[in-house]
């Protein structure tokens, strides 16, 4: 089933002689239950088409279709609630609340949308089951290793069931077998059903993905 349809998105900023483009006419069709890289330089517009797809940034030029509804004509609340049901974001520092323990990170997204407690505590309870972040329900950010807070935020991503992942360079921070770990959860929650999209370096990563996207200077290329 189609998910998410970008019909000659571009995205730039500045003006005029100053006008640069972040991402220049991009079309790319993505299908639910796909398992995706975005790959590409330092600076060729990733983590932007990714925010775009996320409806964290905006774009300055073509459509986005996303579960056959055209995003342009959403207003900031009704874009809101889109992106907290239907996106799990994972950034690659983790993004945790050091303040919070492992269970009170988890929980965030919950509260924003409004669930019950009964429920916030199954839901966690059964996001940190998934990661076996069980034993580490008390802990703090700080009392774990990079590996562990990046299962944090994954869970923290899923808690709401989103039906799409997206993971900006999720592994950058880790080492390569903790980063394997990482993806091998991706890799599982893809096969359950979920959409995920990865940005990476790493070729490895990408090498694991169904499809891989490439952007060189805010174009899709191959
Ligand atoms: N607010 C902004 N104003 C002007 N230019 C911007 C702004 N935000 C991003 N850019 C430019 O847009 C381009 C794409 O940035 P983006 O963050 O998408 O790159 P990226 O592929 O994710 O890079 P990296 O691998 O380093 O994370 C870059 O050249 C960047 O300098
Ligand atoms: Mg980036």
């Amino acid at each position: 089933m189609e998910l998410i349809k970008l019909n000659n998105v571009s995205k730039a900023y500045g003006e005029k002689d100053n006008k640069f483009y972040a991402l220049k006419d991009i079309n790319v069709t993505i299908n639910s239950g796909e398992l995706i890289a975005i790959i590409g330089p330092s600076g060729s517009g990733k983590s932007t088409l990714l925010n775009i797809i996320g409806t964290l940034d905006t774009y300055t030029n073509g459509e986005y279709i996303l579960k056959k509804e055209n995003i342009g004509g959403l207003n900031d609340r009704k874009l809101a609630k889109y992106r907290n049901s239907t996106f799990g974001f994972v950034v690659q520092h983790f993004a945790l609340i050091n303040e919070y323990s492992v269970y009170k990170n988890i929980e965030v997204p919950l509260k924003y949308a409004n669930i019950s407690k009964k429920t916030r505590k199954e839901r966690i309870n059964y996001v940190l089951r998934t990661l076996e972040l069980e034993d580490k329900s008390s802990k703090f950010p700080t009392q774990l290793s990079g590996g562990q807070c990046q299962r944090v935020a994954i869970a923290r991503a899923l808690v709401n069931n989103p039906d799409i992942i997206l993971a900006d360079e999720p592994t950058g921070a880790l080492d390569s077998k903790t980063g394997s770990v990482v993806m091998d959860t991706f890799r599982n929650m893809n096969k359950e059903g979920k959409t995920v999209i990865i940005i990476t370096h790493d070729e490895r990563i990408a090498k694991q993905c169904n499809r891989v996207i490439k952007i060189i200077d805010g174009q899709l290329v191959g």
